[in-house]
């Protein structure tokens, strides 16, 4: 049988987990002290579910590229899958998948083709998150990207700001794709988990 006092502890308990969830939600990005008093409060604090849904602007060609060349392998035939080729990127993230349409942020980072018989990047990505809600918090991928399946998934590493231990999930699905230049449109889906 539940007694009356430990039900009012209950309660209390759990008016305690939501005050210090609606705290830990308005983390500051930069002050140690502050990211310290943070993780002071982390063992009353609940996990949170966050969805990203956005579309990535990978642009090789043209005056304005946004991600560049930066290295590739010396090999003695080139190789089909470009393997050992190293892209520096910092691509838009929008809302929707036209170039015009609101930017939500960038993906700052590089991807290199690692897979010598079938394309395969390894991605090592951070999003840096510019709307009023995420301004200044990043997420991190880091994994493997066969860009040439429909749906490719990568694990999300960590976080910062808002996103503080993260980790999650980032599903990538091609939207446009100029086999020419290699300008992509890519749409993303994350799901973090943080607190
Ligand atoms: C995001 O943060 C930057 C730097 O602190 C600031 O200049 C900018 O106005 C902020 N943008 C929004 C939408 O809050
Ligand atoms: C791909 O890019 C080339 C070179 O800029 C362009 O001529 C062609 O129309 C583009 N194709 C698509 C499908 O956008």
């Amino acid at each position: 049988m539940v007694k009356p006092g430990l039900t009012a502890m209950v309660v209390a308990a759990l008016a305690l987990a939501l005050a210090t969830a609606v705290a830990l939600a308005c983390a500051e990005v930069d002050d140690p002290e502050k990211v310290n008093a943070w993780f002071n409060r982390l063992s009353h604090a609940e996990h949170k579910t966050t969805h990203l849904h956005f579309y990535f602007h990978d642009t090789l060609s043209g005056k304005n590229p946004t991600a560049v060349r930066i290295a590739e392998a010396t090999m003695t035939e080139k190789s089909p899958t470009l393997f050992g080729v190293v892209n520096m990127i910092d691509d838009p993230l929008t809302e929707g998948p036209e170039p015009e349409s609101p930017l939500i942020g960038r993906a700052q980072g590089f991807y290199g083709s690692v897979g010598l018989e079938s394309l395969a990047l390894h991605m090592n990505v951070n999003l840096v998150f510019t709307t009023p809600e995420y301004n200044g918090s990043t997420l991190s991928i880091l994994g493997r990207n066969p860009a040439l399946e429909t749906y490719r998934e990568m694990p999300i590493v960590g976080g910062t700001g808002v996103f503080r231990l993260a980790s999650g999930v980032a599903t990538a699905k091609t939207y446009f794709f100029n086999l020419t230049t290699g300008d992509a449109v890519v749409e993303y889906k994350v799901i973090a988990m943080h607190y």
